[in-house]
């Protein structure tokens, strides 16, 4: 008979030491019902965020174009950081792991909205030398100098990314800015796993990268062969110039070596930038474009850039009763989003620039009379030719496309819209030596021949040319969208002028047409830039009977590759926010979790 297994109690000494050690794992396990997360504990049970191309949390969310990435913006929202301190951590890590457009040798644009409703809009856009002049990509004869407007270094301007990052952390960040970037840090030293997107992007730009041997040391192996996915890339030089910002702050980047060496590779490369234009560089706040819609509002960025302007006039003049229940995939939407877009970037090409440097009508270009006007222009049976709109006959280069955009919300309701830019995948290829960082090519976004407009895309118009200190304009359109006093939607996207029919189209979607989050990213995407006048539709995604009808109605169509990423978040009913990574763009949503006895929060 086991007599003993009756169980006796615990003499009182050993009782009292049993109950404070449970209280403590209590605390420790940090499981006690009712009371606030508290995410270091949840460090103990299990990595403090969840992962995945869609994820759905109340408790904050990251969205962008990196595993990685995502993974170090949701920890830093689970250790207490905010949307801004989040935003920032992604950006660095980003510039590591997202070589094609993450950045600190570039520039880019962040809205952020505080749960009290006022609105930041930093301008961190690149600026152009004090060398600078509108025929600075002219030869003698008049006439655009291939060799003057395909050097790389003559398209370098002062990154904006650190003083814009600094900008925004200063006004809003909570943690301390050396713990935001030294994750990033971490990543360049240790090096990371180069992912099928990075490993096919190096593929696809290795004619242009492996010119420059400053980047074939960073990207390729000594045998010239570019780094595979699966494989481990470390940037020690990165990394050195990260923990110097981490440590030095802006002073580094602006007033100390960074800059100088920047400076000095390009001057030695045939451009023309200078350490003083380096200590001129300031990021700015702008006044963001605001505009009712849909009993809400839409903010995005004022000029220089023209997404605001744009997203806000094409859906300004879709927003009519006619097309809330339109097919998604029907021609009479892609004909109205088509003909909308057309008229957007007429007006873009106009009058948007630099507002440092040209007077941008903003009220005028938004105002009801004027949406009404081109509203009335828009024939439902027939596509209006491109030159009709144009005062003068007419000549765009395309706009490269490489950009990357993230979305990142925090449980307070801080939102970050940011999308930041090299210009091109990788900017114009050069790697600064000693330094590892990319520099951008973004001043190709300048119009290049004053008057010199045309049928091909290239635009030629005053607003934006090129001038000393002046920022090129950009498509760039980080949007929030905001109804009753809660943010509904963060978005934006990358793919030069495409970005504004990305944005357009995601807006459209989920507001008229009222689409799951997933669907409105997902979905297919069109984009008319004005000039060229073409349609162009995302290759196999499109009914064949819709593409039947649109030409029927005139358009020229012609089918791309996939358009844009727009790594977005949404305020989706009873799911809470919902983070979508786009599929397009290898995105990933991240979100901080915290457990509460077993229950995930
Ligand atoms: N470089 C792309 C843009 O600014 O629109």
């Amino acid at each position: 008979m086991l007599a003993t297994s009756r169980i006796s109690r615990p003499e009182p000494r050993i009782r009292a030491a049993a109950i404070v050690a449970a209280l403590l794992l209590l605390l420790a396990l940090g499981c006690t019902r009712g009371m606030p997360p508290d995410p270091a504990r949840a460090l103990l049970r299990r990595e403090p965020f969840k992962l995945g191309r869609t994820v759905a949390s109340s408790s904050g969310l990251v969205v962008c174009a990196d595993a990685e990435a995502a993974r170090i913006g949701a920890r830093v929202l689970a250790e207490g950081g905010n949307a801004v301190d989040a935003a920032v951590a992604v950006a660095f890590a980003l510039a590591v792991t997202h070589p094609q457009a993450g950045n600190l040798g570039g520039g880019g644009f962040m809205l952020v909205r505080r749960p009290d409703g006022s609105v930041d809009a930093v301008d961190y856009r690149e600026t152009a030398p004090a060398a600078f002049h509108p025929e600075v990509y002219l030869g003698t004869d008049g006439e655009i100098d291939r060799t003057r407007y395909d050097n790389p270094y003559l398209q370098v301007g002062v990154p904006g990314t650190v003083a814009g990052l600094a900008l925004a952390h200063r006004r809003h960040g909570r943690r301390p800015f050396h713990l935001l970037v030294e994750p990033a840090e971490r990543l360049a030293r240790a090096g990371f796993i180069v992912s099928p997107l990075l490993a096919r992007d190096l593929r696809l730009h290795r004619a242009k990268l492996s010119r420059h041997p400053s980047t074939v040391r960073v990207f390729f192996h000594w045998d010239r062969e570019p780094y595979q996915a699966g494989e481990r890339l470390q940037q020690p030089e990165l990394a050195g110039v990260l923990k110097s910002i981490a440590t030095g702050g802006t002073d580094v980047f602006y007033r100390g070596w960074i800059g100088e060496a920047i400076a000095q590779k390009v001057r030695a490369g045939g451009g023309c930038l200078t350490a003083a234009d380096f200590r001129r560089y300031e990021a700015r706040l702008r006044d963001p474009i605001r505009t009712p819609l849909r009993g809400g509002e839409l903010i995005g960025m004022p000029p220089p850039s023209s997404g605001g302007i744009a997203v806000a006039q094409v859906l300004a003049i879709l927003d009519s009763p006619a097309l809330h229940r339109a097919d998604p995939v029907g021609p009479q939407l892609a004909h109205a989003l088509a003909e909308s877009l057309r008229r957007a970037f007429r007006d873009r090409a106009l009058h948007l620039g630099d507002p440092d440097f040209t007077a941008v009508p903003v009220n005028q270009l938004l105002s009801a009379a004027h949406v009404k006007e081109l509203r009335g222009g828009i024939d439902p049976r027939r596509a209006t030719p491109s030159e009709s709109l144009w005062p003068v006959p007419l000549p765009l280069p395309e706009a490269g496309g490489e950009t990357t955009h993230f979305s990142v919300l925090d449980r307070d309701g801080m939102a970050v819209a940011n999308t930041y830019t090299l210009e091109q995948t990788f900017g114009g290829g050069v790697v600064a030596a000693d330094l590892g960082i990319f520099l951008n090519n973004e001043l190709g976004d300048f119009n290049p021949k004053p008057g010199d407009t045309d049928r091909a895309g290239r635009i030629g118009t005053p607003p934006n040319l090129p001038a000393a200190g002046k920022r090129p304009l950009s498509s760039m359109s980080p949007a929030i969208y905001v109804r009753d006093g809660q943010v509904e939607i963060i978005t934006g996207s990358p793919g030069g002028r495409t970005i504004i029919s990305t944005v357009a189209g995601v807006l459209l979607k989920r507001l008229f047409l009222e689409l799951d989050p997933e669907h409105a990213v997902w979905s297919p995407r069109l984009h008319h830039a004005w000039l060229p006048d073409r349609l162009e539709l995302e290759e196999g995604l499109w009914p064949p009977q819709t593409l039947e009808v649109l030409r029927a109605l005139g358009h020229t169509v012609k089918t791309a590759s996939s358009q844009g990423a727009a790594h977005s978040i949404f305020r989706d009913g009873e799911r809470g926010y919902v983070g979508v990574g786009d599929c397009r763009g290898d995105g990933w949503a991240a979100a901080p979790t915290w457990f509460d006895g077993d229950e995930e929060r």
